[in-house]
C-alpha cells in the first residue's frame, strides 16, 4: 500500500507529466531502445516512426497513476492492454526496464523540478501499477492456448479481393487447435529477409472457431503515396503455401457474447470485416435462431472481400439481413444497398434499434467515428456498443471515440 503522502505527490504531479508528455516519451523510447535493442523485436517500428504509439504507454501510466487510490476502476482498460501484451510476449522482467527508463526520462526532461521526493513517489507508484499488469498477464499466460510463438504451416493462400488475401494456418505439430472467441486476434511474428529485427503484427481470426486451421485475412498496405507496410506486403508478395508463420495464441477482449440471444448488429469497413465475419459464422452455426444484421462498407465490388461467403450464410438463414455499402461503385457492381458512406439517417432506417440489440463494429478511423457518433445519437446504451480498431488505441482517443 502506498502512503497518503506518496498518493498526494503522485496526484499533484500527473498534470505536470502530461504537459511534458511528448518530450518524456520521446526520451523514454530513445533510452529504452539504446540500452535494450532487443526490445525492437517487440515494438512496432511504423507506429514509433509515425509517433502513433509513442504516447500510449506513458499516458496509460499517468492515467493509472491518477487513479492510484482506486486502481480497481481501471481494471477493464488494463485487461485490454494486457491481452495485447500477452499476445506480444511482454514478460514480468520487462516491467522494471520500462519503469527505470521512464523515471530517467522524467528526470531528464523535468530537471531540478523532479525532486527526489517526486521520483521516489513515482517509482513506488509505477511498481504498484506494474504489479497489477503483471498479475493480470500471469493469469492470461496460464490460460493461453500455448506458450509464446508456435510454428504454423500456410496450407492455403486465397485471394479474397483486389487488396485482401486469406491465409489458412495449421499447427506444424498437428495438435488440436484451442477454440477462440469470435472476434479475437493472433499475433504473427515475422522474420523478414534483410531485416535486423523481427516484426509482430496482430490479425483477427476471420473464420468461425472449431476448425482444423486458423484463418487470417490480410489487407496489403501499399499505395502510390505511402510507404509499403512491412508485414502485410511481405505476406502478400513473398509468403507461399507450405511456408511457416509463427503465431502466439488467440487474444483480445473484442469478442461476441454468445451467451446472449439479443439481436446482433455487425458493422465493418474495409478489412475491418475480419472479426465480424467470424462472429457472423459463429452465430449462424451456434445460435441459428438469433437475429443478425450484417452491414459492410467497401470502396467498390473489387475491394469487397468474402462477399460470397457472407451471402451463402445469409441465404441459408431466415434470421440474417445483409447490407453492403459501396463508396464509389464500379460499372458492373451489383448487390449493394447504398452508395457513399454510412450515415445516421440510413442506419436509423435499416437498424432494428431495439433497446436490447448489441452492436459490434470495426473499421478505419472515419468509419469508427461515423458509427460511434450515429449510435450515440440514436440513444443506443453504451454497454451495448462494442468495437475494435486495427491500430493503436491512442488514435481512437484522439478522435474521442474512446475515453
Ligand atoms: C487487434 C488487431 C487486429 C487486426 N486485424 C487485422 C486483420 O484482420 N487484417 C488486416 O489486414 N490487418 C489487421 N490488423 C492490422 C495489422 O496488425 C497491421 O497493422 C497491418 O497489416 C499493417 O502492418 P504492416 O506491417 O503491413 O504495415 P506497417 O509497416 O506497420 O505500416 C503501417 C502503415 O504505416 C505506414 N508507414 C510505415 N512506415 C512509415 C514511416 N516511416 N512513416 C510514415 N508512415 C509509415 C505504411 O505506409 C502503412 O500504411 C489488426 C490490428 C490489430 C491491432
Ligand atoms: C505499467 C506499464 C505499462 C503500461 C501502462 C503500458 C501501456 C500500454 C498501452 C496503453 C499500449 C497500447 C495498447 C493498444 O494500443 O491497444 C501498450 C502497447 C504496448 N506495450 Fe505496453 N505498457 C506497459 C508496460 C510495457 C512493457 C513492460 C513492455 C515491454 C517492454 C510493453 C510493450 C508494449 C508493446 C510492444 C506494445 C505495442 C506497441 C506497438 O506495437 O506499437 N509495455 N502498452
Amino acid at each position: 500500500m502506498l502512503q497518503q503522502r506518496t498518493i498526494e505527490v503522485i496526484k499533484s504531479t500527473v498534470p505536470v507529466l502530461q504537459v511534458h508528455g511528448e518530450a518524456i516519451t520521446s526520451r523514454f523510447y530513445e533510452m529504452l531502445f539504446q540500452k535494450h535493442p532487443e526490445l525492437l523485436n517487440i515494438f512496432n517500428h511504423a507506429n514509433q516512426k509515425k509517433g502513433r504509439q509513442q504516447a500510449a504507454l506513458a499516458n496509460a501510466v499517468y492515467a493509472a497513476a491518477a487513479n492510484i487510490d482506486k486502481l480497481e476502476s481501471i481494471i477493464p482498460v488494463v485487461k485490454g492492454i494486457a491481452h495485447k501484451h500477452r499476445s506480444l510476449g511482454v514478460k514480468p522482467e520487462h516491467y522494471p526496464v520500462v519503469g527505470e527508463n521512464l523515471l530517467l526520462a522524467i528526470k531528464d526532461v523535468l530537471g531540478d523540478a523532479a525532486t527526489d521526493e517526486i521520483i521516489k513517489a513515482w517509482a513506488e507508484a509505477y511498481g504498484v501499477i506494474a504489479d497489477v499488469f503483471i498479475g493480470i498477464e500471469r493469469t492470461m499466460y496460464e490460460n493461453a492456448g500455448w506458450e509464446d510463438f508456435k510454428p504454423f504451416v500456410v496450407t492455403r493462400k486465397v485471394i479474397e479481393s483486389s487488396v485482401i488475401t486469406s491465409f489458412y494456418l495449421e499447427p506444424q505439430d498437428k495438435m488440436p487447435l484451442p477454440k477462440y472467441k469470435p472476434g479475437q486476434y493472433v499475433s504473427v511474428k515475422m522474420d523478414i529477409e534483410g531485416q535486423e529485427n523481427t516484426h509482430i503484427r496482430q490479425y483477427s481470426l476471420s473464420d468461425a472457431p472449431g476448425k482444423r486451421s486458423y484463418r487470417i485475412s490480410v489487407k496489403k498496405e501499399s499505395g502510390r503515396d505511402t510507404l509499403d507496410g512491412m508485414v502485410s506486403v511481405y505476406l502478400h508478395d513473398s509468403v507461399k503455401e507450405g511456408d511457416i508463420l509463427h503465431l502466439s495464441a488467440p487474444a483480445g477482449d473484442f469478442y461476441l457474447n454468445t451467451d446472449s440471444e439479443k439481436h446482433v448488429v455487425l458493422m465493418s469497413g474495409g478489412v475491418g470485416l475480419t472479426p465480424l465475419v467470424s462472429m457472423l459464422k459463429t452465430v449462424a452455426s451456434e445460435q441459428p435462431e438469433r437475429e443478425i444484421t450484417f452491414i459492410h462498407a467497401a470502396i467498390n465490388g473489387q475491394t469487397h472481400a468474402l462477399k460470397n461467403e457472407v451471402l451463402e450464410i445469409a441465404e441459408a438463414s431466415d434470421h440474417i439481413t445483409t447490407h453492403f455499402v459501396y463508396e464509389s461503385p464500379l460499372d458492373g457492381d451489383h448487390g449493394y444497398s447504398k452508395t457513399g458512406y454510412i450515415d445516421q439517417a440510413w442506419l436509423k432506417d435499416i437498424l432494428p434499434l431495439k433497446d436490447d440489440a448489441e452492436y459490434y463494429f470495426c473499421g478505419p478511423i472515419p468509419f469508427m467515428k461515423a458509427i460511434y457518433t450515429a449510435l450515440q445519437e440514436l440513444n443506443v446504451p453504451k454497454e451495448n456498443i462494442h468495437f475494435e480498431f486495427f491500430g493503436p488505441a491512442s488514435d481512437l482517443e484522439k478522435e474521442r471515440i474512446k475515453s
